[in-house]
């Protein structure tokens, strides 16, 4: 028989253990999301922050941030008080928290791809013991901690009552240097009482606000919910687009009428198409999950495909000016301003940018270059070529000028008095004979 007493005593301790003292925590996977995290937490505890980057490491270790909104003198700051940035997964074994922070991308075919989560788990695993907490901060669909940590972890611990798991969503806003991670409510859970306990307790001492949610699966379904009601925004905001130029309405005037409307009505802007690691990534984690439980969701994978339908209905703009003007594909020379995603960040990843520049590259337009002065050469994919300056010759130099990234660093005066022809997918420019929308 059990005796359950003793185990209540049991995790009693572990509990007292974890929490009255300061923490050591482990970070596990230092990019966007684990850097900044790592930093906040290191006011408070100990913190090892853990990458298979060795690059990475060594950067940081160099008291260097390779992130542009992290600044080095706060990475000085975390190596001189005693923090650890490394590889090694050993370093483990002194956490009293492990938190997991690594990719969640999508594989070829569209799916959902866990392999990041399923190294790191395995990484991770020889060096656990009884009395730590781990939680998932990584965007995954319903069901992946405990699928991908409690079912794993369950073969060698009593999960929940000698090791505790939980799911914490991340809501970094990424390029919003205003809006300081600390300040972002946290809704944390975890997989038993005790773990939402003691996980709760743990971020509390970090975060201004933390909203305890029922269970985990409610946490990761969350974090789609509001990543997918963006998309879904978003995705609607472009159609609108799409409609209004086929009337020939500005749709920027549009949003500037309806947004008089004191309630009911919220804000989006239409754009050349999503990019970065969660919008257009997660509805399609969400489908995935629908999928498995015999729903095949319209409106979530529609949002996703009227996105990608944006960056083509940019194409179409480019190669109707090419045409209209007479110009070659092979000869017309076009600069894209902006190569991030999102406004005042240096992060290209499913960059609507780099998804028109192969769409136009297919129709064997050639002379494409990008400014950007968020990335260094070097630090952008090989095919893209960047512009370190613009000056009024440079820019008048272009066929075509197209605003994909409505950065606050652009000078847009200067931009359209020196520019031969302007598509404006960012609302930044009043409609004339020489800016079109985009
Ligand atoms: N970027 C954002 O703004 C944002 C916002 C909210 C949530 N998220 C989610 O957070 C998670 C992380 O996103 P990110 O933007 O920080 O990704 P990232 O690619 O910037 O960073 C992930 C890091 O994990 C490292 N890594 C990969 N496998 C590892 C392993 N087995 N062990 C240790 N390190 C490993 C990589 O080297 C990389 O440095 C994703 O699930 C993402 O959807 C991201």
């Amino acid at each position: 028989m059990v005796d359950k007493s003793h185990n209540k005593m049991k995790n009693y301790n572990y509990k007292k253990k974890i929490l009255s003292k300061k923490n050591c925590v482990s970070v596990v996977g230092l990019g966007y999301v684990g850097l900044p995290l790592s930093l906040l937490l290191s006011k408070k505890d100990k913190v090892i922050g853990i990458d298979v980057d060795k690059k990475k490491v060594s950067t940081l270790n160099s008291n260097e941030s390779y992130l542009e909104r992290i600044d080095n003198s706060k990475i000085r700051e975390f190596n001189n008080k005693k923090n650890i940035f490394c590889s090694d997964f050993s370093k483990l074994e002194d956490s009293d928290f492990i938190i997991i922070c690594v990719p969640t991308p999508l594989k070829k075919n569209n799916t959902p791809d866990l392999s990041f989560i399923k190294n790191a788990i395995s990484k991770i695993k020889p060096y656990l013991k009884k009395g730590q907490a781990i939680v998932l901060e990584s965007t995954s669909y319903p069901g992946t901690t405990h699928d991908q940590i409690v079912k794993n972890l369950n073969k060698n611990f009593k999960v929940g009552e000698e090791i505790f798991v939980g799911f914490s969503s991340e809501r970094i806003d990424p390029g919003r240097n205003d809006n300081k991670i600390k300040k972002i409510p946290k809704v944390v859970s975890g997989h038993s009482r005790h773990c939402l306990e003691i996980i709760s307790k743990f971020y509390q001492k970090h975060f201004t606000k933390i909203f305890k949610a029922d269970s985990i699966v409610i946490a990761e379904f969350s974090k789609l919910l509001e990543n997918i009601y963006r998309s879904v925004n978003i995705g609607f905001v472009n159609e609108m687009k799409m409609i209004a130029d086929k009337m020939g309405i500005d749709v920027f005037k549009i949003i500037e009428a309806a947004n008089t409307k004191p309630y009911g009505f919220r804000r989006f802007f239409p754009g050349p198409g999503i990019g970065g690691h969660c919008i257009p990534i997660d509805p399609l984690y969400l489908n995935f999950a629908a999928k498995k439980f015999g729903y095949d969701s319209k409106f979530v994978k529609l949002s996703s495909d009227v996105n990608f339908k944006t960056t083509k209905f940019v194409a179409d703009k480019v190669i109707s000016f090419v045409n209209k003007n007479n110009i070659k594909f092979s000869s017309v020379k076009i600069l894209f301003l902006g190569l991030a995603y999102k406004k005042n960040l240096d992060d290209y990843r499913e960059s609507a940018s780099l998804k028109l520049f192969d769409l136009l590259r297919k129709k064997g337009i050639k002379k494409m270059k990008f400014y950007d002065p968020h990335f260094k050469n070097g630090s952008v994919p090989k095919k893209v070529f960047l512009v370190k300056k613009l000056s009024p010759k440079s820019l008048f130099h272009y066929d075509l000028v197209i605003l994909m990234t409505d950065h606050d660093c652009f000078d847009y005066k200067f931009i359209n008095k020196n520019s031969k022809k302007i598509i404006d997918c960012r609302g930044k420019f009043s409609v004339s004979k020489k800016v079109i929308r985009g």
